[in-house]
């Protein structure tokens, strides 16, 4: 079977999405789905390519015995072919992917079905993850939690649509 290609996306990819990337392993790991999937993070802008994730991100996950490996990489025009499904963690991000979507791929049927991160979140379904950039510790820990409980509910629907 193919995997399915999850990708989340911030703009910096230093915090929300490498953060969600790291949360949704884990928990496609505990349920013994890894196999099933290719999971990884990108940014809509390149301020931070080849870097780490920021040491407030590590920490955070750090906490909870998740720990983030990745490096900063941009969203691209290929990601709307080769992800199965993308995950945007607030609207202006959700507004850049949707730039790059040619006439080209919006005929594809494999193209990839694009959410907001929260569209999964039952409390405040549809709002952003906010950036916690420029923010202190506490921002960290709040954007954890929505991306835990998104994270939980977008593997349901996964897995509901891909009968795994
Ligand atoms: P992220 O946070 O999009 O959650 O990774 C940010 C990180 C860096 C910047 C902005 C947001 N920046 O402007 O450098």
């Amino acid at each position: 079977m193919n995997k399915i290609n999850v990708l989340f996306v911030c703009l910096g990819n230093i915090c929300r999405s490498p953060m969600a990337e790291g949360i949704f392993k884990n928990i496609v790991k505990k349920e013994g789905l890894e196999k099933y999937f290719s999971i990884d993070s990108a940014g809509t802008s390149r301020y931070h390519i080849d870097e780490d994730p920021d040491h407030r991100a590590t920490g955070t996950c750090a906490e909870k015995n998740i720990i983030l490996n990745h490096k900063g990489r941009e969203f691209v025009e290929k990601d709307l072919i080769n992800q199965h499904v993308i995950l945007a963690m607030d609207k202006d991000n959700l507004a850049n992917i949707k730039k790059l979507i040619t006439p080209e791929i919006e005929r594809l049927e494999s193209k990839s079905e694009i959410f907001l991160m929260r569209d999964f979140d039952s409390e405040h379904t549809g709002a952003n993850v906010p950036d916690p950039y420029y923010g202190g510790q506490e921002g960290f820990y709040q954007v954890f939690d929505m991306l835990e409980r998104s994270s939980y509910e977008l593997l349901s629907y996964i897995r509901r649509k891909h009968s795994i």
